[in-house]
């Protein structure tokens, strides 16, 4: 993946089996959150293919999503005026034949599928321990809280394969052991879970295989207690420390790329902006159907979006 001179992500060669915790590590900047955007559709790679289930998957994030792969974001994206069951809602909604306009507007011809979901969606927010919360709105909860209801969220639909994005980032160490059961928990219900994070005790303790990338080439692949002693690991890592998150300006042009990339995506055909309109698990994707606005379908989901995009991010508060 190149941005520009830039090789985010090179040659990067990746298998995740299912019943697996693999760990991606790496220095700010190698290129991990790239990888899982070029995995999930987000990002169109330069060069190369992403396979799920030995079927080349096409670069559009809400067909990975119906493929199976779900993910949670390192800049979490909730919709923050949601409650949190609706949050989790709306995680269903490749997963349902109403689509998501319905499952917001509660349309006719809703009522069973909506029971199911909704049935669905408190066993997921049960299993995370959000349950009593349900009513809550996603803005409200402290910051912990919004990375589970995140992962609650991506289960909803129902992937064999979860990614997430540094979930402990900003976790206190007993949120972070509650992370690990989740994680050990999701990995129990036959999902494969790709788990970046910085946190090495959370990194170690919990994968089968840990891969580490370094400028967006991957610099060692093995179990914890290999990578672990490896020393060009240790040097990669006392050579650049990390600085928690990354500044808000890079935060701000990495968002821009992505609306542009996802806007680049539709091409402008009523097929893609529809797809665009009924597309929910990334703010991009509203914004592409914003973006070309073309046919009715798609000039009134993109208002529609619009509504909701306008307090779809809790970035601001979070960062
Ligand atoms: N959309 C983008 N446009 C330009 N550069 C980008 C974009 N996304 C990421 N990058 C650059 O790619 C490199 C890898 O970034 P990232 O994948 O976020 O690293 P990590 O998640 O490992 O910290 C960085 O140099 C970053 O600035
Ligand atoms: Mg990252």
């Amino acid at each position: 993946m190149r941005f520009g001179g830039l090789t985010a992500v090179r040659s990067v060669d990746f298998t995740v089996n299912s019943g697996e915790i693999v760990g991606l590590i790496g220095p700010n900047g190698a290129g991990k959150t790239t990888f899982f955007n070029c995995l999930t559709g987000l990002y169109v790679p330069t060069e190369g293919t992403v396979a799920y289930q030995g079927k080349v998957l096409p670069p559009k994030p809400h067909l990975v999503t119906q493929a199976g792969i779900a993910r949670t974001f390192q800049n979490i994206r909730l919709f923050a005026n949601m409650t949190v069951l609706e949050n989790v809602l709306v995680g269903r909604h490749t997963r349902t034949k109403e689509g998501l306009w319905s499952a917001l507007l509660r349309g006719p011809g809703f009522r069973k599928a909506e029971r199911e979901s909704e049935a669905r969606a408190l066993e997921l927010l049960e299993f995370v321990g959000l349950a009593d919360k349900r009513e809550h709105l996603a803005r409200n909860l402290p910051y912990g809280e919004q990375r589970k209801l995140e992962i609650a969220r991506a289960l909803a639909s129902e992937p064999g394969l979860l990614l997430l994005d540094e979930p402990t980032a900003g976790m206190n160490p007993q949120e972070t052991r509650t992370t690990e059961e989740l994680v050990f928990a999701i990995r129990d219900m036959g999902i494969a879970v790709l788990v970046i994070e910085h946190d090495m005790r959370f990194i170690f303790n919990l994968c089968d295989r840990v891969a580490v990338l370094v400028q967006g080439e991957k610099l060692i692949e093995g179990t914890s207690e290999v990578v672990q002693a490896d020393e060009r690991v240790i040097a990669a890592y006392l050579g650049e420390p990390f600085e928690g998150e990354p500044g808000a300006a890079e935060a701000a042009e990495v968002e821009a790329a992505e609306a542009g990339a996802a806007a680049a995506d539709t091409a402008g055909t009523v097929a893609t902006a529809k797809a665009a309109a009924t597309a929910t698990d990334t703010a991009d994707a509203t914004r592409a159907g914003t973006a070309e606005g073309e046919g009715e379908a798609a000039e009134a989901g993109a208002a529609d979006v619009e509504a909701a995009g306008s307090a779809d991010s809790t970035e601001g508060e979070t960062q």
